[in-house]
């Protein structure tokens, strides 16, 4: 599965999705006319990216029975906005250069425009969802950035040593499949309550397989793939699942030079030295079958739908979070 995949499986949505797009490039020049730039690299930074969040919102809201979908087009606009503001943070917190192929924020901008322009973002989704006359809706949205941040926080007190692998699910399950939970429910709390539950855990285990591939992409793909740093995770010595299963696989000697790589630009060939050793350690295995599982459970709790073009796309793009490669 590709990006061609990724497009057909967003056929059933594609009007109110088209909206998403125009709305969001609407929040994004105000964004920049506040910063006071006009250049046209900086204009199309919220432009990219997959969109899987409003996909996820409008397909969910598509198989509950919506018929007028442009009518959650703000609802879902809301939730990329969150989103990116996320990622202008990650970038800050990761000290990341690269972002959907171009300068990340931080770069172009810096530090302190990136955070403010993320806070600016979240206020913009909030008064959006405001519009949605939910007080459950807004409460789904605050608790996913509520757990986004407790995530990463819970992970400032972690070392090599003490990370293992339930502390990898538990912040990909807080700092990314909170959101994908908020906004796989957020349609069930306008349309359906009672099917708010299990479309909250498909969001929950969909979001975890997601990191998890996530992070093994990290270690697997270079940067001209993933469109951001690669070995990013490794160069931040972060405590992801592939690289917490690297840290136990490797003998010593590998473990000390794995830790020498923090804090620095990595070369190529060290880069291919992680690659190498990921291969011959089984490392891409392990981390497939965790998140194979995740998407098994993922698309267990899409039996409260009924039968419909919205339906199959989720499960499509359930499926498709195993195989992309960017
Ligand atoms: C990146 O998310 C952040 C993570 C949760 C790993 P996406 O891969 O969905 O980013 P875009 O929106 O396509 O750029
Ligand atoms: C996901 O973690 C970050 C968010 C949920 C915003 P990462 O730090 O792995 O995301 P990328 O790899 O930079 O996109
Ligand atoms: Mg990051
Ligand atoms: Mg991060
Ligand atoms: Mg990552």
């Amino acid at each position: 599965m590709d990006a061609t995949t990724l497009s057909s499986l967003y056929d059933p949505i594609a009007p109110a999705l088209a909206e998403v797009r125009r709305t969001v490039a609407g929040l994004w020049t105000d964004v920049l006319q506040l910063v006071n730039i006009t250049d046209d690299q900086n204009g199309e930074a919220a432009a990219g990216g997959k969109l899987l969040r409003p996909a996820l919102c409008l397909l969910t809201a598509g198989a509950l029975g919506e018929r007028n979908l442009v009518r959650m087009s703000r609802l879902a606009a809301a939730y990329e906005a969150i989103h990116i503001a996320s990622l202008a943070h990650d970038d800050v917190v990761d000290h990341a250069s690269l972002r959907r192929g171009r300068s990340a924020l931080n770069v172009l901008w810096d530090d302190h425009a990136a955070v403010l322009g993320g806070d600016y973002l979240v206020a913009r989704s909030f008064e959006m969802l405001l519009e949605y006359s939910c007080p459950e809706l807004l409460n789904a949205a605050l608790q996913a950035m509520r757990r986004m941040a407790e995530g990463e926080l819970r992970f400032f007190g972690k070392d090599d040593v003490t990370a293992d692998e339930n502390d990898c699910i538990a912040l990909a399950d807080a700092k990314t499949a909170s959101l994908f939970a908020a906004v796989c429910a957020g349609p069930a709390l306008l349309l359906s309550p009672d099917k708010a539950d299990a479309l909250y855990q498909f969001g929950i285990d969909l979001g975890i397989a997601f990191q998890l591939i996530d992070d093994l992409l990290d270690i697997t793909q270079p940067s001209s793939v993933l469109g951001k740093p690669g070995c990013g995770d490794v160069a931040e010595g972060k405590h992801t699942l592939p690289i917490v299963l690297l840290r136990r696989r490797m003998n010593d000697e590998e473990r000390l030079r794995l830790k020498a790589l923090t804090g620095g630009e990595l070369g190529e060939s060290d880069r291919e030295w992680i690659m190498e050793r990921s291969g011959q350690l089984g490392i891409s295995g392990t981390v497939q079958e965790r998140a194979e599982a995740y998407i098994a459970s993922a698309i267990g709790h899409l039996d409260v739908l009924s039968m419909s073009a919205c339906r199959q796309s989720l499960e499509g793009l359930a499926r498709f979070v195993l195989v992309r490669i960017a």
